[in-house]
């Protein structure tokens, strides 16, 4: 009996790979090589469902011998351990960037004897618009928030855009690029307390109180699909707190993080020259205690983060809060800072993974932005937030705009300099014209 390997993310079952299957089934003994979390995680978005649900249902099509996981994007690990005699493939990848993964498989086969084979395309089924399709019918609470788990278990980096409206949701939603053939996306949205302040303009004190800040929330909830980390500031007072860990988890955020400050809240940013007056730590793993005691499902996150170097303290003082904080039971640890390199960052960082290497680390590279996300995960950060690029983009547009309506007159030179066309604009929200 000849064997044959077939790979596949199969996150969306359709037409198209039960004809590969049928087409491999005629040449022999089938294994499916379902792509997990991380391989596909690494060139595209996170499936829908988990490795397990698809590995299951995969492993129910008629014709299919056995699955196994494939780790990597590269089908060259399992071919070297599996030597089938066959590669069955959709013919869709002698074009494009999958060219290469075709001529390199050809090649290891070749090792042993064995063959690609490539099965036409069948027409009329494409996942992406079905991709798309799912993203119109939306998510629900409890899928999204398990996801932002999901992305930190698949990803060397979970990339997030701060968002302050539903517009801004769907620029996270939606914007993607491809680099290198693969396809660059933003991961989820960061509810920041300094851009839902600011769209208000209103200071950064937690003078925004929680209710309407989720009440705007869910304008970018309702219009997009992707998971959403929440500024929850300094989590108020731990009585409370525990109803907004309850309020978060009811609408499917992913996360909460809270910083060790008390006091009037002033922002990071402004470091030393505001009074930053941090918690005692033994009142802060309170604060988290109590929000982990209250919460109802095991996905929901309370991420603690450590204002020692913006009060002016040192690496080791973060660190002692750190380990402090994970042991009452926080979900993972933001660091911040407003150093302009990110040298006691990375500081912290590497000396924290020596002692914990799974708990989850997030920082915020407003001041120190020329570090790249790789650097980032290699001193050890999982989940990086773009705190305010949003707001920052936009505000100096407008301005710009008004000023040169007030200088001119009129609006050509503004709407040629600054505006998108009308028409894009009526085109930009998916339903506008019935
Ligand atoms: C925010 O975005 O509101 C934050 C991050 O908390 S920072 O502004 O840097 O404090
Ligand atoms: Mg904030």
């Amino acid at each position: 009996m000849k064997t044959v390997y077939v790979g596949m993310s199969a996150d969306m079952i359709h037409p198209g790979h039960l004809n590969i299957i049928h087409e491999a089934v005629k040449l022999g003994e089938v294994t499916v090589g379902v792509l997990t979390d991380a391989a596909i995680a690494s060139y595209k978005r996170l499936p829908y469902l988990t490795y397990e649900q698809r590995a299951e249902i995969v492993g129910n099509i008629k014709g299919v011998e056995r699955v196994v996981p494939q780790t990597t994007l590269d089908y060259v690990p399992n071919l070297l351990r599996l030597r089938p005699d066959y590669v069955v493939h959709g013919d869709d990848w002698k074009e494009g960037v999958q060219q290469q993964t075709r001529q390199r498989i050809i090649e290891v086969m070749a090792g042993w004897g064995g063959k690609v084979v490539d099965v036409p395309y069948t027409q009329g089924i494409s996942s992406t618009a079905m991709n798309q399709r799912l993203k119109e019918i939306g998510t629900t609470p409890e899928v999204r928030m398990k996801r932002l788990r999901r992305l930190i278990g698949a990803k060397r980096t979970v990339r997030i855009l701060e968002s302050h409206s539903g517009l801004t949701g769907l620029i996270v939603e939606n914007t993607g690029v491809i680099v290198d053939g693969c396809r660059e996306e933003f991961d989820g949205m960061w509810a920041s307390s300094l851009t839902d302040s600011a769209s208000k303009g209103k200071p950064d004190i937690e003078a925004v109180d929680i209710t309407t800040r989720l009440h705007d929330l869910n304008d970018a909830l309702e219009v997009t699909t992707k998971p959403v980390i929440f500024d929850g500031d300094t989590g108020g007072k731990t009585e409370h707190f525990v109803f907004t860990v309850r309020t978060l988890e009811r609408l499917g955020i992913s996360a909460v993080i809270i910083e060790d400050k008390v006091g009037l809240k002033q922002n990071s940013l402004f470091g030393t020259d505001a009074v930053q007056v941090q918690a005692g730590v033994d009142e802060f793993c309170a604060k988290i205690r109590a929000g982990k005691n209250a919460q109802v499902t095991d996905d929901f996150m309370i991420i603690a983060r450590i204002e020692s170097l913006i009060a002016g303290k040192s690496v080791d003082d973060a660190l002692e809060r750190a380990a402090a904080y994970v042991a009452a039971g926080a979900d993972g640890v933001m660091i911040h800072s407003k150093s302009a390199d990110g040298a006691d960052i990375e500081e912290f960082c590497r000396r924290f993974r020596q002692a914990d290497v799974s708990t989850p680390i997030v920082a915020v590279p407003t001041t120190y932005n020329m570090r790249t996300e790789d650097e980032l995960a290699e001193w050890g950060v999982n989940v990086v937030i773009y705190a305010n690029h949003l707001l920052r983009a936009s505000y100096p547009a407008m301005v710009g705009c008004a000023e040169s309506i007030l200088r001119h007159r009129r609006s050509l030179e503004a709407s040629e300099e600054y505006c998108m066309p009308v028409k894009d604009l009526l085109n930009l929200i998916p339903g506008t014209k019935q």
